[in-house]
């Protein structure tokens, strides 16, 4: 059973344009259920929340839906463990600024050096408290994270570890049920931004136990907002910095001073419609007995495509002599993503970008936040690399067509 990606288009009205997207890991496309939803949000039930009048009643259900569906989406035990958020960035900003109270100056904090910088800034503030931070550094011989050396860093006082579960630049997953086990044993919690992972493959935090949980939804086929997963009872031992009255037991509202964006939240449930829809087009003879099972047929569809797109590229860029991958140069769905970053031999890759753009493709250069990696890997002067990122709505003509524009360039 292969994916149906004319389906699939239709339903992400911004390809009918003929532009081609290749810079998703910045951004994806939405798709039309959520747009549907956030709609329909702004059209019938905009109202302020926690009123007792009808309109108000039903606003708030539907927000509240939000946090059942981000629950069921990444297999969270409890709606009250899902906290929405404008960004990323921002909360994990919040978390920090919670997480900060609870420790002790001298307390370790472990940080990477390859992950965007949404997940080291806000960890090294808590300098300021007295907080140690150690960098886990990307082994510039493999371009990867060792867990050997993440377990020279580990001690008694380590608190936490942050780490991405797959890099925005070298599209590298990382064995994050493995590296939180190694944690877990030194009596630290982990912090995973998924950022870069979450819009290829179904997530499952309790599969992974992982502690913290963030991704961005705007990558992830919906719109400009983000979604942080906690452990429901680390959630509860975290002091708010919300307003002093929100209760501690308010898992989510405490965390978030402003709220969040109603229609945003709400609006993100038709990604599930999305999934459902794709389960139910491709196997329409299939009593699935949940969403999950849904969406994990349609994840798995989506992988093999990604696999197929990204095989594509990869194997043409292995055939250049003069291109360095930055990253694994082959594809496996344990190993990698299909967001594939490149230098080309004596050029800047700004200049090659720039050569793509009148095509009506949109690809991109530069550090992408990465900012600490693209100088461990000393690329700063040839302006970073050139990333194509590809997700599940990428058509193989596509990437053929980027093909024949890049055999003009180099
Ligand atoms: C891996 C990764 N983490 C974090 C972020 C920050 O996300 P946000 O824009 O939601 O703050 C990005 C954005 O590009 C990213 O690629």
């Amino acid at each position: 059973m292969k994916l149906d990606i004319e389906f699939v288009r239709k339903q992400f009205p911004a390809l009918k344009s003929g532009f081609t997207f290749f810079d998703n890991a910045g951004g994806s496309q939405i798709a039309k259920p959520v747009v549907d939803r956030i709609q329909d949000y702004l059209l019938n039930t905009n109202v302020q929340l926690g009123a007792s009048y009808e309109i108000s009643q039903k606003s708030t259900q539907r927000v509240q839906d939000a946090n059942v569906f981000g629950a069921e989406l990444i297999n969270a035990r409890d709606a009250s463990e899902i906290i929405y958020g404008s960004s990323t960035t921002l909360l994990l900003r919040n978390l920090s600024q919670s997480m900060v109270k609870t420790f002790e100056a001298g307390d370790e904090v472990i940080v990477t050096d390859c992950d965007h910088e949404a997940n080291i800034g806000g960890w090294l503030q808590m300098q300021e408290k007295g907080i140690v931070i150690k960098f886990w550094k990307t082994n510039t011989e493999t371009i990867n994270l060792e867990i050997e050396d993440l377990k020279k860093l580990l001690t008694p006082k380590t608190k936490l570890v942050a780490l991405t579960h797959a890099s925005n630049i070298l599209g590298t997953i990382n064995p994050i049920k493995k590296i939180t086990k190694i944690v877990h044993e030194a009596g630290a919690k982990i912090c995973i931004d998924a950022v870069a992972y979450a819009p290829h493959r179904l997530i499952d935090v309790q599969e992974l136990d992982v502690d913290f949980y963030v991704f961005s939804l705007y990558k992830v086929y919906g719109s400009h907002s983000a979604m942080l997963y906690g452990k429901k009872e680390l959630l509860l031992e975290l002091p708010g910095i919300n307003h002093f009255f929100i209760g501690n037991e308010e898992t989510a509202y405490k965390l978030q001073p402003g709220n969040v964006n109603y229609e945003l939240c709400y609006g993100y449930i038709g990604y599930k419609d999305y999934l459902e829809s794709i389960a139910s087009k491709h196997f329409p003879d299939t009593q699935f007995s949940s969403f999950r099972e849904k969406a994990v047929a349609a994840n798995q569809l989506m992988v093999d495509h990604e696999e197929m797109l990204a095989k594509r590229l990869l194997d043409y860029l292995n055939t250049k002599s003069n291109v360095k991958i930055i990253g694994k140069k082959s594809f496996s769905k344990t190993e990698r993503v299909p967001t594939i970053s490149f230098v080309v031999e004596d050029r800047i890759s700004s200049e090659i970008v720039e050569k793509v753009d009148p095509h009506n493709i949109g690809i991109r250069f530069g550090d992408f936040y990465a900012r600490r990696l693209i100088e461990t890997l000393d690329l700063e002067k040839v302006d970073g690399v050139i990333r194509v990122s590809m997700v599940h709505y990428n058509s193989l003509e596509e990437v053929k067509h980027l093909i024949s524009i890049f055999e003009t360039i180099f």
